[in-house]
Formats: structure tokens, C-alpha cells, sequence
């Protein structure tokens, strides 16, 4: 679909964005002609939900400005996302004496693995949609200078995309170590401009602590390791988040926390998620999508976002970032996982419904 954004968008009577949801004409009217002092419109904001009618928020800040130039509709969608309201402020926890948690599955049964992943971006510096080509090469060094002095079992190498060898990249991205090039949903918000120009990834001798440079936000900080020792991936992930603030000023606001390109991000910006084999369950889709809801998780296939499930392993992650902690995100998947894996345990061996898993 193309849109040339002279007049109000048509949203298919299927589409479920949130965008379609809150974007009124009188609203469109109000905000059509706004643009940031980068240079970043409204209706490059909208662009991505209107092309892709079937995303799911469908809008992208392109700087901290934009948060409060296109308030009227970023309000609405991340009340909507997070529960969090025009009054509440955000506030970040990284104090691990509040977390009470364990291994949800110490057999190794049900968990593959865990990934927790935080997004940061510059500040003083536009984000992806509305950042220019010097803009995100300045980003690039800022950041593979910054993970150049981690220590001890952070220490690693930076890739950058260009020049990559093909096998090389697809094989990082099969084993879930590297995104995606093409995401219809980024392209269309303008986030893949000049790509792979200032794109790479950092990581580890071991793999298990990485950062993301120049996708969807300047930097995706990510701790992952097999199994389900989610308490050892976040405490890694806690010590990369805290040595690179030493050099890199992380972009952040009193009201919505740390900012990022797509408001279901804000806040904490984080997301831990286990991959989990539930075979029952993923059979069971009124009782798998009960205890996700009553836990807040959301259900992902195993390839990432907009990806399906394979042979009864999912991601399953915390859906809200902003208006919790970083504590209270991480408790909320292990009391989620833990109520899965009980589902799952007692589940009968008798008749079920067979549609395919969700996603
Ligand atoms: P994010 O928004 O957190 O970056 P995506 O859904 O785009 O997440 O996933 C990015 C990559 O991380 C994908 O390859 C996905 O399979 C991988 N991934 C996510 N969670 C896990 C996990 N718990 N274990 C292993 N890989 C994971
Ligand atoms: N813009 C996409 C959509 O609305 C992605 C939304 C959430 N995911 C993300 N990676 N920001 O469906």
C-alpha cells in the first residue's frame, strides 16, 4: 500500500493498530503540519502503521521531541500499552535485593533459554528515524569505543555490518545472536535508511552478552545464555548496562524513562523473555493465553518478533516496560513462566484443540 499522506488514512476494518485505534481526522488535522526541530513529521511518525495495516502500535518517535509535538496520540497508544496515564512518571529500579526469584525450571525441561535486552539510545542525538548518516557513524564509534573497555567475561568484539560475510550474518541470526535486515515495519519509519552503513553487533567470546547498534534504537543491550537462570543473565545484563553508561549518556526522561523509537519500549525499555517449550499448552489456546494475560506476558514465535512457533517453543516475555522497574519486569516473567510451566505439568493427555499455537 502507498500513502502519500495529503489526506486522513483509510485503515482496513481488520486493522487493530493502535494508531487506527486513536488516530481521529480531528486529531490528524491538528497534528498533520507538526514537525520537530530535527525535522521529523508527524506523518513520517504514522507512516509505518499506515503502510503495514497490520501492526500492532504502528508509530515511531523520531526524537525525545516527538514524545511531546505528537502527545495528543502517543499519549493515548502508550496508556494504552502500558496502563500508564499523562500523570504517572516513571522510575527505574536496578536494585537486585528486591528481586526474589529462582530458576523456574531447574530440570531444564521446559526452558531453552533466557534473553534479557535493554534499548538505549544517545541523547542529544535524533533517534534512528530522524537521525542523519553522520549522526549514526558518530553513534557507532561512540558505542564501539564504549564496549572496547569492557572487562573480564564481558569482554568481546565489535562486528560491524558492512563487510560482514552473508554466512557469517545469517548464521548469527538463526541462532538468535543478530537481527533482522528488511523489517517492513522499521523501513517503512524510516529506520533502515543507509542500511547496513553504522550497523553491527558487539559480543563476547561466549555469546552471552551482546549489544545491538544502530536498529530499531542506537544501542540493544542484551544478556542471553541457555537454560533458565534468569537471575545470571540479569545480573550480567546490569553490569554491561552500567559499564557502557561510562562513556555512553543514555537518553532519558523523568516522565516515560529511558526513550526509544517505538513507544511500547519507553520506560525500562526492557524485555526479558524465555524461550519455553509448552507442547500442551501451545494445543490449549484459551488456557496458554489466559495465564499470559493474567502474567502480562506476551507470546512471540521463536525467529523473533512477527515470527511463528516451532515444534511447541515460544518467547515468552513481560509485555509492559513502562510505569514498572526493571525489578518488577524481570519478577513479573519468572511469576509468569512459573505459572506456565504448572499449566503445562497439569494439562490431561485428553481431547484438545488442535488450531495451530498463536502468534
Ligand atoms: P527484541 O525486541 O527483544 O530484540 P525480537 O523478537 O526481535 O526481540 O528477537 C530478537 C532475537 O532474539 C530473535 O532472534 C529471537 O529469537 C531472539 N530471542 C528472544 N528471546 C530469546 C530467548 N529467550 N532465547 C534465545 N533467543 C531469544
Ligand atoms: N511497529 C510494529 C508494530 O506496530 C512493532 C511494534 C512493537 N515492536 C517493536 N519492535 N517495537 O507492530
Amino acid at each position: 500500500m502507498s500513502w502519500d499522506g495529503s489526506s486522513f488514512p483509510e485503515f482496513n476494518a481488520d486493522c487493530t493498530s493502535l494508531l487506527a485505534r486513536y488516530l481521529s481526522r480531528q486529531m490528524y488535522d491538528r497534528l498533520k503540519d507538526k514537525t520537530t526541530k530535527n525535522g521529523y513529521k508527524f506523518l513520517q511518525a504514522i507512516n509505518s502503521g499506515v503502510i503495514n495495516q497490520d501492526s500492532q502500535i504502528g508509530v515511531y518517535a523520531g526524537d525525545a521531541e516527538s514524545y511531546d509535538l505528537f502527545s495528543p496520540l502517543l499519549d493515548l497508544v502508550i496508556e494504552d500499552y502500558h496502563g500508564f496515564s499523562k500523570d504517572d512518571r516513571h522510575r527505574s529500579d536496578f536494585d537486585l535485593s528486591r528481586l526474589s526469584i529462582s530458576n523456574p525450571d531447574p530440570d531444564g525441561e521446559f526452558i531453552v533459554s533466557t534473553r534479557i535486552r535493554v534499548g538505549r539510545n544517545v541523547a542529544d542525538i535524533p533517534l534512528g528515524a530522524a537521525m542523519n548518516s553522520s549522526q549514526r557513524c558518530s553513534v557507532e564509534t561512540l558505542v564501539a569505543n564504549s564496549v572496547r573497555d569492557l572487562k573480564g567475561e564481558l569482554a568481546g568484539t565489535y562486528y560491524p555490518l558492512k563487510g560482514m560475510d552473508d554466512g557469517v550474518q545469517r548464521q548469527l541470526i538463526k541462532d538468535h545472536f543478530l537481527f533482522k535486515d528488511g523489517d517492513r515495519f522499521l523501513a517503512a519509519a524510516g529506520l533502515n535508511r543507509h542500511w547496513p552503513e553504522g550497523r553491527g553487533i558487539f559480543h563476547n567470546q561466549e555469546k552471552t552478552f551482546l549489544v545491538w547498534v544502530n536498529e530499531e534504537d542506537q544501542l540493544r543491550i542484551i544478556s542471553m545464555q541457555q537454560g533458565g537462570d534468569i537471575q545470571a543473565v540479569f545480573e550480567r545484563l546490569l553490569t554491561g548496562v552500567h559499564a557502557i553508561a561510562e562513556t555512553v549518556p543514555y537518553l532519558y526522561d523523568r516522565r516515560l524513562g529511558y526513550l526509544t523509537s517505538c513507544p511500547s519500549n519507553l520506560g525500562t525499555a526492557m524485555r526479558a523473555s524465555v524461550h519455553i517449550r509448552l507442547p500442551k499448552l501451545a494445543l490449549d489456546l484459551p488456557a496458554f493465553n489466559l495465564v499470559a494475560e493474567e502474567h502480562h506476558l506476551q507470546i512471540r514465535g521463536v525467529h523473533g518478533e512477527h515470527s511463528s512457533s516451532e515444534d511447541g517453543v515460544f518467547d515468552i516475555s513481560n509485555t509492559r516496560r513502562l510505569g514498572i522497574t526493571e525489578i518488577d519486569c524481570v519478577q513479573e516473567l519468572y511469576q509468569g513462566v512459573v505459572a506456565l510451566i504448572n499449566k503445562e505439568k497439569q494439562i490431561s493427555t485428553g481431547p484438545v484443540d488442535k488450531t495451530p499455537g498463536p502468534v
